[in-house]
């Protein structure tokens, strides 16, 4: 059962068939052109979207919002500093700020950033420093979240000195959610002293993937998901954090650094972009509801709960007939829609295909990785195919119960049963870079 009682609540929407379908012809078949109040249950993102416990509600009124000192900033700082130890945090609006800071000051033109996988965001920013990013997956096994070791170190050796910094995204958000192991950690952690190149986690779900390696990685499960998270950020020489997913928060983002040389540029940018550095992006409400969040979010039972809950959810859409990305992580569930809807070929995006017909069906939405989002376009406008054509399913924390769920996934086995009938999709207009944010598209 859920480990908490519902103490404020919402009304969902309500929207019937016609009105679904008129709502997605308007919004061009493209759900982030949705408004939400057309949206029954909205599983578009785990991010920014959970519900804040009563104490982060109680801590948001002692928000201090001087412009320098901040006390609320005293408190994040701490919380920060113990949980990661790395001694310099500061605070971002969100994580692709602290993403744009930290490479913005460490990367020059034409060196390299390796990741197992490069968040959308964060692959944007390493563009954007003049860098290139790398992504080496090792997706075999518990652990499909893994960093290719082998694969880093062939790197190194040919890169001649290009290779800038590695970062390690807990968990693999766009590799299906998938966590990765403390071993992976650390073998990724001796190959870049090694070469003496630094280590950062991207940390926006680094409760998540602490409770998954205890849940699947011997020798851990003695240990709570707070001392396994200490030990991940041990780990590494600093972190960039969207605190929207483990701070339990709407907004928020952190970079936490060892380094002095480092932190004093990353310092300068922040308050040149974000702010004086004691409140960054933020207010300082924020950050009050932030260090609040980051305790609550390694309490052993509400992640338990929450583990429980995906894999709840991943068993009932299969049972439904949708095959899902197995096994399950924790903030989302990931369906393969290349196999349940074969007859639509990549170029029509069949992720995007099953986005819209689950929406039409019951008023859900939920989010492409695929062609459509990853996908290249080649100079001679043909499309290059992502890896996977997955649908996300993510699950705000503390936000739905398993009856949403489960009516989610009685939605989802109509649409699977009828999945030979469901169209492809085509571009009608699409802006070059990030293109699924604004995308026209019409069924095919
Ligand atoms: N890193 C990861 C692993 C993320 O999942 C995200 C955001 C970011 C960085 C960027 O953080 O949004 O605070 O600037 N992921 C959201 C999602 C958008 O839906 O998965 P941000």
């Amino acid at each position: 059962m859920e480990p908490f009682r519902i103490k404020m609540v919402e009304p969902l929407p309500s929207l019937d068939r016609s009105q679904r379908a008129k709502a997605l012809r308007a919004a061009d078949y493209n759900l982030f052109r949705l408004e939400s109040d057309q949206v029954i249950i909205d599983l578009f993102t785990d991010s920014g979207t959970s519900a804040m416990s009563a104490e982060q509600w109680a801590a948001l009124m002692r928000g201090d919002e001087a412009y320098a000192g901040a006390v609320s900033f005293r408190r994040f700082e701490q919380v920060l500093r113990e949980l990661t130890g790395h001694p310099y945090v500061l605070p971002t609006h969100q994580g692709r700020a602290a993403e744009r800071i930290l490479f913005s000051s460490l990367l020059r033109p034409g060196q390299i950033s390796v990741s197992n996988t490069h968040f959308d965001t964060t692959r944007a920013n390493v563009e954007l420093a003049g860098g290139r990013a790398v992504d080496l997956p090792y997706t075999e096994g518990d652990f499909q979240g893994d960093l290719d070791v082998a694969a880093l170190k062939d790197l190194l050796n040919r890169s001649c000195g290009q290779v800038a910094c590695v970062v390690v995204t807990v968990t693999n958000n766009a590799g299906g959610g998938q966590p990765v192991s403390m071993a992976n950690l650390k073998a990724v952690r001796s190959v870049c002293t090694e070469a003496g190149v630094p280590l950062f986690l991207d940390a926006a779900r680094f409760a998540e993937n602490a409770y998954l390696i205890i849940q699947r990685e011997p020798g851990y499960a003695a240990y709570s998901p707070r001392e396994v998270a200490e030990k991940m950020f041990a780990l590494a020489d600093g972190c960039v954090a969207s605190l929207k997913k483990d701070g339990i928060a709407n907004m928020g983002g952190a970079l936490t650094l060892r380094d002095d040389v480092l932190a004093a540029r990353c310092k300068e940018l922040l308050i040149a972009t974000e702010g004086f550095p004691t409140y960054g992006g933020l207010a300082g409400r924020d950050l009050e509801a932030l260090a609040q969040g980051l305790l609550e979010v390694t309490d052993p039972a509400y992640l338990a709960h929450r583990a429980e809950t995906a894999s709840w959810f991943a068993r009932q859409l299969e049972k439904a007939g949708l095959p899902c990305v197995q096994p399950a992580g924790c903030h989302a569930v990931y369906v393969d829609a290349r196999r349940l809807l074969p007859h639509i070929p990549p170029e029509q995006f069949p992720a995007h295909a099953l986005a819209c017909e689950l929406y039409l069906e019951a008023g859900v939405r939920t989010f492409e990785v695929g062609t459509l989002s990853f996908g290249r376009v080649a100079d001679d406008g043909a499309e290059l195919p992502a890896d996977k054509e997955l649908l996300r399913l993510a699950l705000p924390r503390r936000v739905y119960t398993r009856s949403h769920l489960a009516y989610v996934a009685a939605a989802a086995g109509i649409v699977a049963s009828r999945a030979e009938r469901v169209p492809g999709y085509r571009i009608v207009e699409a802006p070059k870079a990030l293109r699924h944010f604004t995308a026209r598209l019409a069924p095919i």
